[in-house]
């Protein structure tokens, strides 16, 4: 066990950040201990835990841990990982003096945007209404493999690289909550001036696949008969892309919407607008692609509603200010995941200018 004075070193700090719930301990003015498990956030100005409505009998300030730091501002936050696999244990403590930092404050909005960027749950609460608890640590002990034990899962250069398209999957219920995660990933996509110029439609219901894959597949049929392909391969190729769309558990059709964007007089402008909007769809796609396999999902990219447009936006029954451009499907894969496509040499995509 080692100790160190006030601050916190980066690898206690570096687990600190990746806690969810710690444990905060008070004592009243006799001394009497206190301790209840927190949602927390630290940043190196302190530990921050939000009042929020949880418990709907008792006010936020009429709380024990609130009445107890006003009595007594000395507490103990223990934040620890257990495993079956004993060499994974640690914890840091942090023991410090709390104070309530009432809204208002420019503390108190910088707890709060901490809070919410750690815990998306807080968005839906007014934890800006309530004071929130600052812990200034002033001794800090701790114990134990603090670094990231490789089982904590994937690193997102992980995921970037273990991800791959996946075009068949187990007739398997993909969990609600599983997809709403997915969607959440997507949500915070980078988009120009932040306008968020997309929405998600999500399509489970076989009937409303089924409108779909109708809708895209006369356009398509029309297209390929265009371009000469013989008759056999026309429908071959119409049914392996029905077969898709029906058979994924989950369809996430992206849409494009410009009306929160910047209007310009002239064209060009214009068009660089909505090229920033398809651009910032590529993102939300390539968010969720990576959230769905972080998942332990399966998902894949359908480019076909790009191709008929108005048809989807019929067939869902969609506002006709939304531009279909992408489907994502998400499911489990059938068998075993196909081989990852090679890539390219990297020198081949690169021009060093220095
Ligand atoms: C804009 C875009 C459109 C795509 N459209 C399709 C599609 O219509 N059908 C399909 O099977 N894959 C489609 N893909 C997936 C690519 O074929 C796939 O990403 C590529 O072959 C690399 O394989 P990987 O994703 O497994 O790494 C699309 C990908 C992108 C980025």
């Amino acid at each position: 066990m080692k100790a160190a004075p006030e601050t916190l070193h980066p690898e206690q700090a570096a687990f600190l950040v990746r806690q969810r719930v710690a444990r905060l301990a008070t004592a009243d003015a006799a001394g009497a201990p206190h301790a209840v498990p927190v949602c927390f956030a630290y940043s190196g100005g302190g530990i921050f835990i939000a009042l929020d409505d949880k418990p709907k009998d008792v006010p936020p300030a009429r709380l024990k841990r609130v009445r107890n730091i006003l009595e007594n501002p000395s507490v103990a936050l223990v934040a620890d990982r257990y495993a079956e696999d004993w060499s994974l244990l640690a914890f840091v403590m942090v023991r410090g003096r709390a104070e309530l930092v009432e809204p208002g404050a420019e503390e108190h909005a910088a707890a709060v945007r901490l809070l919410r960027g750690k815990y998306h749950q807080y968005e839906g609460m007014r934890i800006e209404d309530n004071p929130v608890i600052s812990i200034r640590p002033e001794r800090v002990a701790s114990w134990g493999a603090l670094a990231v034990p490789k089982s904590e899962g994937p690193t997102i250069l992980d995921a970037v690289r273990g991800r791959r398209s996946v075009r068949r999957y187990l007739p398997k219920v993909v969990a609600p909550d599983l997809v709403d995660r997915v969607l959440e990933a997507g949500r915070w996509a980078p988009s120009p001036h932040g306008r968020q110029p997309w929405r998600f439609a999500v399509v489970t219901m076989v009937e409303t696949k089924e409108r779909l894959a109708v809708a895209m597949g006369e356009e398509w049929r029309a297209n390929l008969e265009m371009d000469g392909q013989a008759p056999e391969v026309v429908e071959r190729r119409l049914q392996g892309s029905r077969r898709r769309l029906l058979d994924a558990p989950v369809l996430v059709l992206l849409c494009l919407y410009l009306d929160d964007l910047d209007v310009y007089p002239d064209a060009g402008r214009q068009e660089s607008e909505t090229t920033m909007a398809v651009q910032s769809l590529g993102a939300a796609a390539q968010n969720m692609l990576l959230a769905a396999y972080d998942l332990g999902l399966d998902a894949g990219w359908m480019c076909a509603p790009l191709f008929s447009p108005g048809e989807v936006v019929e067939a869902l029954g969609l506002d006709p200010m939304l531009v279909p451009h992408a489907l994502l499907t998400l499911g489990y894969a059938e068998g075993d995941p196909p081989k990852r496509r090679s890539r390219g040499p990297l020198e081949d995509l690169i021009v060093y200018r220095d």
